[in-house]
């Protein structure tokens, strides 16, 4: 597989067993030294679970619904990606220590790997996860489009890699209990890409009152309208218009793709989705972690 241009695409490397971009691997001492501050708010996530999304909330709410201050500059500027490390742009963890407080950060890591600095803090965590099944096709037309990470071959191997784990920041199942289990002893306000889906304002209005914030309904119904997945779709400050062809390939699958709950159904066969549930319900008995496939 070729890159346009004929370079071909980086092989993922590897830190304790899970997959990461190799840049991110190359700077890993940097980010394990990361030191987070107390005012923080982390955003965690799978990849592919509603972090833009998410992102988008909290700054609306941050900026008390001013849609201008929102428009300040991308979306993957405002929050610096602590693992992101691609020369020769300042790594995540440069541009957060650039960044005056209260800082809004965001991660795909584990709780393994997470920089230890966040866990001796008392900074908030908000974890937003998705259905794996929807996450799985999401993340499979991410890695078709996506020249950072590496070609997710057909889909019947993309689907048996998910379910191992050997894809990008590992196994779904261990990243979504690993973070279920860390509520318990941290800050995090844990929701659920569905629910966000089933009800944005119900949503929205949990993460005002775990910021702190109390913003008034007509500002709260602003910010349910501008996070619409149409209005986001439409904007350039978060749909990655602007990232070059080189890094995001939106001609084969667009950033901002479908939305929806269930757009699995368009790709499971029906041999997959049986093999699909047998392997969850196994990797998924011990938790008392639920998610819905379907609203
Ligand atoms: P699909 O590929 O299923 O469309 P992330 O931001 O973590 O990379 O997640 C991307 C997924 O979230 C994509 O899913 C994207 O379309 C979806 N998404 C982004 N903004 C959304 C919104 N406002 N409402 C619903 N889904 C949204």
């Amino acid at each position: 597989p070729l890159l346009s241009e004929g370079r071909k695409r980086a092989p993922l490397g590897e830190v304790e067993g899970i997959l990461l971009p190799s840049s991110t691997v190359n700077n890993w001492d940097q980010i394990q030294k990361f030191k987070a501050k107390d005012d923080d708010l982390l955003i965690c996530t799978y990849p592919k679970s509603g972090t833009t999304w998410i992102q988008e909330i909290v700054d609306m709410i941050e900026q008390n619904g001013d849609v201008e201050k929102c428009q300040r500059s991308v979306i993957h500027l405002r929050h610096p990606f602590i693992e992101w490390a691609r020369l020769p742009q300042p790594s995540g963890v440069d541009q957060a220590n650039a960044m005056p407080s209260p800082r809004v950060l965001k991660t795909h890591l584990p709780t393994q790997l997470l920089p230890p600095s966040f866990w001796e803090s008392t900074c908030k965590i908000i974890y937003v996860a998705r259905n794996a099944k929807d996450c799985m096709v999401s993340y499979y037309h991410f890695q078709r489009m996506s020249q950072t990470l590496p070609e997710p071959g057909t889909w019947e191997e993309y689907f048996e890699n998910f379910m191992n784990g050997k894809v990008s920041c590992g196994s779904w199942y261990d990243h979504v209990k690993g973070w279920w289990k860390a509520k318990d002893k941290h800050q995090i306000l844990f929701l659920f890409y569905e629910d966000m889906k089933e009800n944005p304002k119900r949503e929205i209005r949990k993460v005002m009152m775990f910021m702190g914030k109390n913003l008034d309904e007509m500002i709260l119904d602003k910010i349910v309208q501008e996070t619409s997945f149409e209005k986001m779709k439409e904007n350039p400050m978060i749909n990655r218009s602007t990232v070059p062809k080189t890094i995001m390939d939106q001609s084969i699958s667009p950033f901002m793709r479908k939305g929806i709950v269930g757009d699995w159904k368009n790709h499971f066969t029906v041999a997959q989705n049986e093999k699909f549930n047998n392997d969850y319900k196994k990797k998924m008995e011990r938790t008392s972690l639920t998610f819905r496939m379907e609203i």
